[in-house]
């Protein structure tokens, strides 16, 4: 694209910012939609964040997306912050607005839109969730204002899994998240549950890794869905597969909360032809192109 005197910003924070993929994101529905914009990532050193959002709304960068470390600590430098944002704690997405920036968080949206363009419904179901940390908490919070009629959060701290579920039972004011210590999966009632798995096992370089490896667990996974993309195939998506279930990487997870967020910067609907041309494109850029093994 040619830029010019008018073309726009939006951006990425965080540190480091170096393997992003979201300039793949943006850039490729910039060119497509034919909007003149550039997105741009912008490494922001340890206490510089607050200047970082100031100086952007000074520059009048329309947008930015935040990632680690700061999903939190930006919350301290907004005007204003969507209630799902606030709810979880944690902003991915600011929107210039008069006066400041508005935070929200697209991830958990992201989830959701990629579950649905899987098939996967979230109300009414009955899920597990491994993991109780930053992530997973975030799921199972969606799940809660989803409908969900239960999670089974299962953590290798139980503490943390408890303290996990009274929050977002209280807040839900429901009580759909059961906390488990993660060795104690086969108390879960025999059934064919949505499976969320939210914890970093399985991450390169533990990739032959998963934080259960039972076949008599993945009996009750009617459906996988691993927040991990790297690698492309996770222990855990080949175990759901082994037993000849749908297994589903966080590759549309990260698709879909990167349109969310170019949907609110440009006050746009994305088509899912365009949503599958960047898909493509995300693929090519992971080594990763050709048919899913779900397909
Ligand atoms: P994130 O922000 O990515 O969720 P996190 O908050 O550090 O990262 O959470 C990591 C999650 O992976 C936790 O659920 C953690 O379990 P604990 O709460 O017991 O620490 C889980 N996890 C990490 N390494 C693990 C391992 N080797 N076995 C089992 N669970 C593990």
């Amino acid at each position: 694209m040619e830029i010019n005197g008018k073309t726009r910003v939006c951006g990425l924070i965080g540190n480091p910012v170096e393997h992003t993929m979201s300039p793949v994101i943006h850039n490729t529905l910039a060119g497509r939609l034919g909007h003149d914009l550039v997105y741009v990532p912008f490494p922001v050193g340890p206490g510089r964040v607050s200047e970082a959002v100031a100086g952007a709304d000074a520059l009048g960068v329309l947008g930015l997306n935040v990632t680690v470390p700061y999903k939190s600590e930006v919350m301290d430098c907004l005007k204003e912050l969507d209630p799902l944002a606030r709810d979880i704690g944690a902003v991915n997405t600011l929107v210039r607005t008069k006066g400041g920036y508005k935070g929200y968080n697209t991830d958990m949206e992201g989830l959701y839109r990629a579950l649905l363009s899987e098939g996967v419904p979230i109300e009414g179901q009955e899920i597990i969730l491994l993991g109780a940390g930053g992530a997973a908490r975030a799921v199972a919070y969606l799940c809660a204002v989803k409908g969900a009629s239960k999670v089974y959060m299962l953590n290798r701290t139980l503490s943390r899994a408890e303290e996990a579920a009274a929050e977002v039972n209280g807040r839900t004011d429901r009580q759909t998240v059961i906390p488990m210590l993660i060795d104690d999966y086969a108390a879960i009632p025999d059934g064919e549950y949505l499976t969320i798995q939210g914890t970093s096992v399985g991450l390169a370089p533990h990739a032959d890794e998963a934080v259960i490896t039972d076949d008599a667990f993945y009996r009750k996974v009617r459906t996988g869905f691993d927040l991990i993309y790297s690698p492309w195939e996770t222990k855990f998506m080949r175990l759901v597969r082994a037993q000849g279930r749908p297994a589903y990487n966080g590759l549309k997870m990260l698709l879909y909360q990167g349109i969310i967020a170019y949907e609110l910067w440009n006050g746009v609907h994305v088509a899912d032809e365009d949503a599958q041309a960047v898909y493509e494109k995300l693929r090519e850029h992971i080594g990763q192109s050709g048919t899913d093994r779900n397909d």
